[in-house]
C-alpha cells in the first residue's frame, strides 16, 4: 500500500519504519525540517532501541522517504496515518490544533496531489483523541473533499506502543482496534496491519477513541495504587515488593478481567470494611491515601447517580429487583442496594423489593434476625414474587440476575428500567425505557 505518515515523532517514525520494513511504500511528512532531514539521512529523529538501524534499512531499499510537503507525501497515497501530538492545554483539555491542522493539510494536499490508484483515500487517526473527535473534527474537515471525485473515509486506530520499546511493541501490539462505520476503511486498516498476524477488532468510532484513555488511566492507576500501598506498608514494616509479587500471582481475582465490568457499586462484608481499615491505618501512620479515599468516594457516586436518575423521573413507585450486594448471596451487610432502598424510602418513594435470596418466605436464622433487627423498615417492603414488586411500579431498578425477574420484566415492563449490572442479558435492553447504569 502507498502510505503517508503525518507527524514523525515517536509514534510516526516507528509506524513509518515498521510499515516500510513490511513492504509498504511509506512517505513521512513533518512540519519539523530537522526530523525530515534525519530520515532523509537514514537516521531516526527519535531515540528508540533498534529504530536507527530499521530506518537506515528501509530508506536504503527505498520503502521510506520523508518530506515537509504534504502534497508530495499524499501523492497517490491510499491511506494517511495521522500521528501528530495531542498535548494538554493549560486547563487539561486535549489540544486538537495539531490534529485540525494535519487534517486540513491532508485535505488541501489531496485536492492537489495525484489521486490514489483506487480513487479512494482513508484517513486513519493514530494520535490519542477524545471520543467524538472523528465525528466532530475529522469528518467535517474531510467534507472539504466533496466535489473532487475522490472517495474518502476515516477511522480511529489507537496506537499502544510505549517509548523505550516502541519497535518491539509495534510488532506485538496488545490489540489492533479500528473504530469506523466505513467498511472500506476497516478493510484498508486490516490489510495494512495483516503482517502482524493479529485479529483486528472493528468497533464503533467512539469505542476506539475511548479505549486508549481507559488503558492509560488503568496503567496510571496501577502505578499509583501500588505506590500508595507501598508508602503505607513501609511505615508498617511490611515488604511491599513481596506483597505485590504475591499479589500478581493471583490471576483469578487480581490480574484478570474480574471486577472490570461496568456495573453497580461494590459492597458486602469485606471490601468497604477493609478499605476503611487501610485508610484508618494510614491516618494512624501519619500518611494519606488519596487514591483509596477516592475509591470510596467514587463508589458513593455510583449510588448517588441511581438516586438522582430516579428522582429526576416522574416515578412514585419503585421496584427494586435485587437487594443483596451480589446475586446468589443473601448477605445484606453493606449492600449498596440496601443503601439505595433506604435513601429512596427516605425520599418518599413507594419502594417494593424482591430478591430471590432474601425472600420473606424463606428467610431463617441469622438473616431473618439481621433483617428484623437492622432493617425492619426494609423487611416490610420485601415481596414474594418479582411480579408483586413490578405491579403498579413506574421504574424498576434491576440488579438481580434470576430468570424469574427476567420473565416478570418481559411480561409487564414498567415505563423505565435502570439496569445496574446487565446480568439479564440483551432481552431487556430492547424494552422501551431501558437504560444501563454506565452504558
Ligand atoms: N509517545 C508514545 O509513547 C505514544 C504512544 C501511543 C500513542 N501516542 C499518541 O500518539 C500521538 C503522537 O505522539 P508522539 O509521542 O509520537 O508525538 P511527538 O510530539 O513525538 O510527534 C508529533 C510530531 O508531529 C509533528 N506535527 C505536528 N503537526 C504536524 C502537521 N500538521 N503535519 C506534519 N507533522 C506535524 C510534530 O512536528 C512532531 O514531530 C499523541 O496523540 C500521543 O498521545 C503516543
Amino acid at each position: 500500500m502507498k502510505v503517508a505518515v503525518v507527524g514523525l515523532g515517536y509514534v510516526g517514525t516507528v509506524t513509518a519504519a515498521c510499515l516500510a520494513a513490511n513492504g509498504h511504500e511509506v512517505c513521512g511528512v513533518d512540519v519539523d525540517v530537522a526530523k525530515v532531514r534525519d530520515i532523509s539521512a537514514s537516521r531516526s529523529p527519535v531515540a528508540e532501541p533498534g529504530l536507527d538501524a530499521l530506518v537506515a534499512d528501509v530508506v536504503a531499499v527505498g520503502n521510506l522517504r520523508a518530506t515537509t510537503s504534504c502534497v508530495e507525501a499524499l501523492a497517490q497515497a491510499d491511506v494517511s496515518l495521522v500521528c501528530v501530538g495531542t498535548p494538554s492545554t493549560g486547563r487539561g483539555a486535549t489540544d486538537l490544533s495539531y490534529i485540525r491542522r494535519a487534517v486540513s493539510d491532508i485535505v488541501g494536499a489531496l485536492r492537489l496531489a495525484a489521486p490514489p490508484a483506487g480513487g479512494r483515500h482513508s484517513v486513519v487517526i493514530r494520535s490519542t483523541v477524545p471520543p467524538g473527535t472523528i465525528d466532530d473534527v475529522v469528518l467535517p474537515a474531510l467534507s472539504g473533499l466533496e466535489g473532487t471525485g475522490l472517495r474518502y473515509g476515516a477511522a480511529m486506530c489507537p496506537e499502544f506502543l510505549r517509548e523505550g520499546s516502541g519497535v518491539a511493541d509495534f510488532y506485538r501490539p496488545p490489540l489492533i482496534v479500528v473504530g469506523t462505520t466505513d467498511g472500506q476503511v476497516a478493510a484498508v486498516v486490516t490489510s495494512l496491519f495483516a503482517f502482524l498476524g493479529r485479529a483486528v477488532h472493528v468497533v464503533d468510532v467512539r469505542t476506539a477513541e475511548a479505549l486508549k484513555y481507559a488503558c492509560n488511566a488503568f496503567h496510571a492507576t496501577k502505578v499509583s495504587f501500588t505506590n500508595e500501598l507501598a508508602r503505607l506498608f513501609r511505615l508498617l514494616g511490611v515488604d511491599s515488593r513481596e506483597v505485590m509479587s504475591l499479589f500478581c500471582e493471583d490471576t483469578a481475582l487480581n490480574i484478570s478481567p474480574t471486577y472490570l465490568r461496568p456495573g453497580f457499586a461494590f459492597g458486602g462484608s469485606c471490601l468497604p470494611k477493609d478499605l476503611r481499615s487501610l485508610l484508618h491505618l494510614a491516618r494512624l501512620s501519619g500518611t494519606d491515601m488519596p487514591l483509596l479515599s477516592g475509591v470510596m468516594a467514587a463508589n458513593e457516586m455510583v449510588v448517588n447517580e441511581v438516586i438522582d436518575r430516579v428522582v429526576a423521573s416522574d416515578a412514585r413507585v419503585v421496584a427494586l429487583l435485587g437487594l443483596s450486594f451480589k446475586s446468589d448471596t443473601d448477605d445484606l451487610r453493606e449492600s449498596p442496594n440496601v443503601e439505595l432502598a433506604e435513601r429512596l424510602v427516605g425520599k418518599g418513594f413507594d419502594v417494593r423489593i424482591y430478591d430471590h435470596m432474601v425472600n420473606p418466605a424463606h428467610l431463617v436464622g441469622a438473616n431473618r434476625r439481621y433483617i428484623d433487627s437492622k432493617l425492619p423498615h426494609l423487611g416490610r417492603l420485601l415481596v414474594h414474587e418479582p411480579a408483586d414488586a413490578l405491579s403498579g411500579s413506574d421504574v424498576a431498578v434491576i440488579s438481580a440476575g434470576d430468570p424469574a425477574v427476567l420473565g416478570a420484566l418481559l411480561a409487564s415492563p414498567p415505563a423505565r428500567l435502570i439496569d445496574l449490572n446487565g446480568r439479564l442479558g440483551s432481552a431487556i435492553e430492547s424494552l422501551p425505557g431501558y437504560e444501563g447504569i454506565g452504558w
